[in-house]
């Protein structure tokens, strides 16, 4: 059995496209869904999805091993983030070697780092005129979207598109290469 937890902070619509692609797979679980927002409407996915979740504050994610501690208790063999805020706690990176991933609304390098992430990346790419965007899947490390990429998949930006445009088309490419990339990358381990 191989066992994946999903960090979400946001909709959890990703970590929805995930649960499904995998619950008609015997072999792999989604074990738990982790969030730090009360909020986020990944709870209610996971609801749905009769999902473990698990709701932590940033004191406990950077000043206790409880989020540590806990994925190793569970023999997580992949973390996933999908729409995470936060920066991944050292420990948790050296715990976890080329075991937590991530997907960035972008064509890294570009428009990646602290601040870029939701809207404002497809305000950005909208504000520099680019003419194509996408989305980037890569492993991580202790600073914001600068692990080794994994797979990047674009989409063309028409000089009429708004951000709200752009973001329409990257979570249609979100939603059709995370899941198959993540069972890639399970398969892989
Ligand atoms: C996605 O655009 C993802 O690329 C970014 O955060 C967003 C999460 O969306 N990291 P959702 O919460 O999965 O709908």
């Amino acid at each position: 059995m191989k066992r994946i937890a999903i960090f979400a902070s946001g909709s959890g619509s990703n970590a929805e496209k995930i649960a499904e692609y995998f619950a008609p797979n015997p072999d792999v679980e989604i074990s738990l869904i982790l969030t730090n927002n009360p909020q986020a409407g990944v709870i209610q996915r996971a609801r749905k999805l009769h999902l473990p979740v698990v709701v932590f504050d940033r004191k406990s994610f950077y000043e206790t091993n409880r989020i540590l501690q806990l994925l190793q208790n569970q023999h997580i063999d992949l973390v996933v983030l999908a729409g995470f805020m936060m920066l991944i706690p050292e420990a948790l990176v050296a715990a976890f070697p080329n075991r937590i991933i991530n997907i960035h609304p972008a064509l890294l390098p570009k428009f990646g780092g602290k601040g870029m992430y939701g809207d404002f990346v497809h305000e950005a790419v909208v504000a520099a005129s680019e003419v194509e965007s996408g989305i980037t899947i890569h492993y991580v490390n202790e600073r914001y979207d600068e692990g080794v990429i994994i797979f990047q998949a674009s989409c063309p930006v028409e000089p009429t598109d708004t951000a709200a445009n752009v973001a329409h088309k990257i979570h249609a490419l979100e939603h059709q290469h995370y899941p198959r990339v993540v069972e890639e990358v399970l398969n892989s381990l």
